[in-house]
């Protein structure tokens, strides 16, 4: 009987030997830590589809950045969920508004020991919902939402964030904020681009945390699931336009589109693994149908295995803590 002469299996003798041919680590300093600021709470408020995560205080939200800094993350993400909303957003502009405030404060908590990123997106802050200002039909209007991004840039850009992260997937939207940043004298200020950003059913429980109140869907201006060579052409736009670094989202179900983004660029390529894949994570977990830990370190070690320098996850205090 031929025995085989080449055995892969010897390298996976021992944990030692596993650890020493390991392609691939993540480390808590890879690992961005999403977070959701409510105006006027007096308690952290749980998201119930998202078991776990919270809508912070302001107080519980300056103590979780600190905590963060202190397990050594790479940053956090703020997510700003106001008590009013209105057609244009103005919530989002307002320097007093929830978003602004809680990023003074996480600035004043941790100074330059963290890396303090905001979301720049309408939608937690419009009461229709969507990415955008509407047009008189009802229609996302992207030129004249680029305006708005632009005073948002500036407004999180003077509380104080490192990182800019647009996310309404509006044509332009990279340009017009690096624009709005340089003219300010902002130009330290990084840019994060949502690149290819999917319309995914996947963020499902994220509507719940900022408590979205969509209606139907932002195919108009997310991805289609289908495509992947479109994401080549959105990244491409948004590194001529001056993006700092990229992301692809979802994560889990675009680990295809995280590899080719990766061959295809040289900025550093981020990944969000969104709210739904945690959702699905915890549900089983929570119904003793998988190992909990094991998902989560397999999880985070396929994103970076496709190819992401830096993974937003909602598990980030928690791998740090216990898991890495
Ligand atoms: C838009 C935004 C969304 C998420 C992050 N930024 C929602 C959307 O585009 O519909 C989703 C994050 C998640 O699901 O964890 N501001």
């Amino acid at each position: 009987m031929p025995y085989p002469q080449v055995r892969p299996r010897r390298l996976r003798t021992t944990p030692a030997l596993r650890a020493l041919v390991a392609e691939t680590s993540v480390e808590p300093r890879q690992l961005v830590l999403p977070m959701f600021v409510a105006e006027g709470l007096d308690e952290p408020r749980p998201i119930s589809s998202m078991p776990g995560v919270v809508q912070h205080t302001r107080a519980s939200a300056r103590a979780e950045v600190r905590r963060a800094a202190g397990l050594g993350l790479g940053g956090v993400m703020l997510f700003g969920v106001p008590e009013r909303k209105d057609a244009t957003g103005s919530g989002a502009l307002d320097p007093d508004g929830i978003l602004n405030v809680a990023l003074r404060d996480a600035r004043d908590e941790v100074g330059d020991d963290l890396v303090v990123m905001s979301d720049l997106c309408l939608d937690e802050f419009t009461d229709h919902g969507h990415c955008g200002l509407l047009d008189d039909r009802g229609r996302v209007d992207n030129d004249a939402t680029l305006d708005v991004y632009a005073a948002m840039a500036i407004a999180q850009a003077e509380a104080g964030a490192h990182v800019l992260g647009p996310s309404g997937m509006m044509d332009g939207q990279v340009g017009v904020v690096r624009a709005a940043l340089d003219a300010h004298g902002w130009t330290d200020v990084a840019v994060l681009a949502y690149a290819a950003k999917y319309a995914s059913a996947f963020y499902g429980p994220f509507r719940e945390a900022v408590a979205s109140s969509l209606e139907g869907d932002r195919r108009t201006y997310q991805q289609d699931p289908a495509n992947a060579r479109e994401s080549l052409r959105e990244v491409a736009l948004d590194v001529a336009e001056g993006a700092d670094l990229v992301m692809v989202k979802p994560a889990m179900g675009f680990l295809d589109v995280i590899a080719r983004v990766r061959d295809a660029v040289d900025v550093p390529v981020a990944a969000y693994n969104i709210s739904g894949e945690y959702a699905m994570v915890e549900a089983a977990a929570a119904n003793g149908w998988i190992d909990r830990d094991a998902a989560i370190v397999e999880s985070l070690t396929s994103i970076r295995r496709a190819g992401a320098d830096v993974v937003l996850t909602y598990w980030a205090a928690e791998f740090a803590e216990r898991l890495a």
